[in-house]
């Protein structure tokens, strides 16, 4: 089967690039979003970043306008017909389950359902979902259209078909898949977990600040430092990976959350999506 159209369910950080990254690869893209008002802020945001590239003159003014005539808007899950359907809605298994039934129910019985979730484990949706070998993982990275990985995540009942028609796709979308089964973190949401735990263990202990902390791991070499890195992804997100993470390994004392994620949710400073998270964003 071959993917023609692509359906990206909620238009948030990760929703509006996983779209425009497919409009942009040539996909007939559907972008749905419950909230008008996001949906709004997400096609000016796609639209200034297409602008931007043609005026750095990585693409051309043709391939800006096909771009943008190839993503519909809406919030209306009736016009939600396509191929293959990537969420990247809110982080709660029940939802995104709920969406794909509701999906299923309007589309054909061999549509692709994929989950962009961090910290859940995919195979607790897909158990919840009408022929659950058509659910897969699909983990994008923070920006979208920028970050090359993308983890394709098998859970028990995936098939064959769903894995080979998504690690295709992720070809196509011009991404390196690397397949997984699911797990805690997939691969590099676990490997990673230190990275950020141990450092905001160091400023809670007062050893050192943030600013300085992201100073030192980025002149050592890393693109940026955890703390900027977290209010990229959101601390809402980042900390919800880690609860999951640290809840499906049993708890282990070296990847309890920190007190310091806590309280950046219960502030709303959730990073730049906020305008505040660890540092200010104008
Ligand atoms: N932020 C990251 O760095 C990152 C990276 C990889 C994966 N993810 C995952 O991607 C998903 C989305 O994260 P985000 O940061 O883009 O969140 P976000 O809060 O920016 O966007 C989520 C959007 O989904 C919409 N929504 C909620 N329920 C919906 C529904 N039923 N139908 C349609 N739209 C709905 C919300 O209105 C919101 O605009 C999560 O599963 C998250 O774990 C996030």
């Amino acid at each position: 089967m071959e993917i023609h159209s692509i359906c990206v369910c909620g238009a948030g950080t990760m929703g509006s690039g996983i779209a425009q990254t497919s409009a942009q690869a040539g996909f007939i893209t559907i972008l749905y979003e419950l909230n008008p008002a996001v949906l709004e802020k997400a096609r000016n945001s796609i639209e200034k970043t297409l602008q931007q590239l043609k005026d750095k003159g990585k693409i051309t003014g043709e391939q800006q306008q096909e771009t943008i005539r190839r993503i519909r808007y809406t919030d209306d899950i009736r016009s939600c017909q396509a191929d293959i359907f990537i969420e990247a809605i809110v982080e709660k298994a029940a939802a995104k389950a709920a969406l794909f039934n509701q999906l299923a129910g309007l589309n054909q019985i061999d549509a692709v359902f994929a989950s962009n979730t961090s910290s859940l484990p995919v195979t607790q949706i897909a158990q919840q979902v009408e022929h659950p070998e058509r659910v897969i993982g699909m983990h994008f990275f923070n920006p979208a259209p920028v970050m090359k990985l993308v983890e394709v995540v098998n859970t028990p009942f995936t098939n064959a078909r769903t894995t080979a028609l998504v690690t295709e796709l992720a070809r196509q979308l011009h991404k390196v898949p690397v397949s997984c089964t699911d797990s805690p973190g997939f691969i590099v949401n676990r490997v990673a977990r230190p990275y950020y735990l141990e450092a905001l263990r160091l400023v809670e202990e007062g050893v050192t600040d943030f600013v300085q902390l992201d100073r030192i791991l980025e002149a050592t070499g890393f693109k940026m430092g955890p703390f900027k890195l977290m209010d990229l992804i959101g601390n809402d997100i980042n900390y919800a990976v880690s609860c999951s993470v640290w809840e499906q390994l049993n708890r282990p004392e070296r990847l309890k959350p920190s007190f310091i994620q806590e309280e950046k949710l219960r502030s709303g400073r959730l990073g730049k999506k906020t305008g505040e998270g660890f540092y200010k964003y104008n």
